[in-house]
């Protein structure tokens, strides 16, 4: 039962993180999968080599079935959040879900009519992509659907936005703007991932904000999301490893060193960015989110 609602009593925190991240989500997230132009991705890619097609087709497979996880997954979280009577963390998070549904709309898009290949592609799933999309990613997030703890909380975030978003998905959009830019190819894939970017960054700067709120409530649950972080590194790695380890010579003059450094660089960040909450208030938390969403203006 409910006892009294938010709108009708002390209103909406505007000036909360989360509202903050709505309102943005409201200008910037409202771009159409359907609309991007593909007409000269079609021609570009009938004038790639096999083994420049297939580091694109395997890209995509790796984002096309990590954005489908990403929106089956996220639900119990949603409906935590939404239990603790959240509001302003929940109307921020309907829009978390919509965008993870255009993602994975998207990237299906560009497959069908782009590439022509609607067929069996897990083979580009490697054994440490299965472990973390297959299994660690839906098991941390369905753990919520009967043990809401902040511990299972701050598991399923850490797992969720810092290493699936911060980490690996950061690492693939760098992969695709190298490949991609300097060759100035595929423009209506780099325009909707460029737009889906920007919609991954303020999801990641839910997750910043949702663990420093646990982790500064209870310090005990720094060690859980660090334990959880390190478990999850190698396997991390070991995606982009395997996915390099498949070509004699690279296409695209990509250098697997540059993509393992640039994810180690973001996981290290995310957990620097994380232990800034060990001690602040909760007022603290909530201005310094505040504040780094407000700069970073898309
Ligand atoms: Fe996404
Ligand atoms: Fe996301």
């Amino acid at each position: 039962m409910h006892q009294s609602f938010v709108t009708t009593t002390r209103g909406l925190r505007r000036e909360t993180p989360p509202m903050r991240l709505f309102e943005k989500a409201k200008r910037f997230g409202i771009w159409n999968p359907s609309e991007i132009d593909f007409s000269q991705d079609v021609e570009d890619w009938k004038r790639l080599t096999p083994d420049e097609k297939d580091v694109i087709l395997r890209l995509t497979t790796l984002f096309q079935a990590g954005e489908e996880a990403v929106t089956l997954d996220l639900l119990p979280l949603i409906q935590v959040i939404a239990q603790e009577g959240r509001v302003e963390e929940e109307l921020y998070l309907t829009t978390f879900l919509w965008e993870e549904a255009k993602h994975t709309d998207f990237f299906c898009r560009f497959l069908e009519e782009v590439t022509g290949e609607v067929r069996d592609l897990s083979h580009y799933h490697t054994d440490n992509y299965r472990y973390l999309f297959y299994k660690t990613l839906p098991e941390a997030l369905q753990r919520l659907t009967h043990d809401s703890s902040p511990e299972a909380q701050v598991r399923a975030s850490a797992t969720y936005n810092m290493v699936v978003e911060g980490m690996l998905a950061e690492t693939g959009y760098h992969a695709y703007f190298t490949a991609l830019e300097r060759n100035n190819l595929l423009p209506g894939q780099r325009k909707g991932v460029a737009y889906l970017k920007q919609d991954e960054s303020r999801h990641i700067a839910y997750g910043v904000f949702l663990l420093s709120r646990l982790i500064a409530d209870n310090d005990t649950l720094w060690v859980v999301f660090e334990e959880t972080m390190n478990t999850l590194v190698m396997p991390a790695l070991g995606i982009i490893n395997e996915a390099f380890s498949h070509y004699d010579v690279i296409p695209f003059g990509l250098v697997e060193d540059d993509f393992v450094n640039y994810a180690m660089g973001q996981f290290q960040k995310r957990l620097a960015r994380i232990e800034k909450a060990r001690g602040a208030s909760i007022e603290d938390i909530y201005q310094i989110t505040k504040n780094a969403i407000d700069e970073d203006d898309a």
